[in-house]
């Protein structure tokens, strides 16, 4: 099943690869949630998932408590009179001004189905500053919120910092990380997906916490590029390397292959 937003760094397309590394468990934890990709094409029997975009968990959050009653909502932005460049400039305003959680979650998703290529971007300041493109016909997504709906039956949702997430784990998970990939060049910029970015010391980080994390004998993976950078970092793991094909430049058209990774951290006995 799709996810019901356009997400940048989405997994739908190594969700086959992921899936042969990811064990059985009681629970799986996703502290880089993004749009749930991996959420909703498996099926554990609880999880809890964690992103440091406020908006972006408050829409899940709605989405899990009201189902219907918050699709209908939803719907009320797409329609023909919003879907100009000067509505959607206004209610983009409205988003970035608004305190009230509720309707931001909503006119997330007006947003990123009306947005420049549906890329979710947010400036320094925490605001939505993707630009308008003009769809004929902006999908809305009522199966696809209502399959979250169901499945989402099983799932915490929480607002925080992965380390904040990573604190929630115990025995009998496993812990899928998919942080902001590490930048390519030093000129690209696309991973800047909240206000705060992600820094190479937080790539850092995350792999130390990875290691503490298996050494206990719980499992851990990360995505990431496959640069000598991340090679270096997730030292000790079994890495899995391969070829993916990705709209990764900023203008959004270009299709790149990218070399990525699985880092795979788990306990290893020794005899
Ligand atoms: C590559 S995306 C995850 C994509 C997701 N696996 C999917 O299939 O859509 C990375 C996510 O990490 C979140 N993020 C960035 N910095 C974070 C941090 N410090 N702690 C937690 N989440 C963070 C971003 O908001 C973004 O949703």
């Amino acid at each position: 099943m799709k996810s019901f937003l356009k997400w940048a760094g989405n997994k739908h397309r190594i969700l086959d690869k992921l899936k042969i590394y990811l064990p059985k468990a009681d629970r799986l934890i996703e502290p880089f949630l993004g749009s749930a990709t991996v959420f909703l094409n498996t099926n554990y029997p609880i999880y809890l998932l964690g992103d440091n975009n406020l908006d972006l968990i408050q829409l899940y959050k709605y989405l899990q408590k009201e189902g219907q009653l918050f699709i209908d909502y939803c719907r009320f932005f797409f329609n023909e009179n919003f879907n100009t460049a000067e509505e959607f400039y206004r209610l983009r305003r409205l988003f970035n001004d608004c305190k009230e959680h509720r309707k931001r979650a909503a006119l997330l998703l007006y947003l990123n189905k009306h947005c420049f290529n549906g890329l979710a971007r947010f400036n320094r300041k925490g605001e939505f500053n993707t630009p308008f493109s003009y769809y004929k016909n902006p999908y809305f997504p009522e199966r696809e919120m209502q399959y979250f709906h169901q499945h989402a039956r099983k799932a915490e949702f929480i607002h925080g910092d992965f380390l904040t997430t990573l604190k929630n784990v115990k025995q009998g998970d496993v812990v899928y990380c998919d942080p902001p990939y590490v930048g390519l060049s030093k000129t690209s910029n696309f991973t800047h997906y909240t206000s705060e970015g992600f820094s190479h010391i937080q790539q850092m980080t995350l792999a130390k916490v990875a290691r503490k994390i298996a050494s206990k004998g719980i499992q851990v993976i990360i995505s990431n590029h496959d640069t000598e950078f991340t090679r270096d970092i997730y030292k000790g793991a079994t890495i899995v390397s391969f070829v993916v094909q990705r709209n990764i430049s900023s203008k959004g058209t270009e299709r790149k292959k990218a070399k990525e990774l699985l880092a795979i951290f788990s306990y290893k006995k020794a005899h």
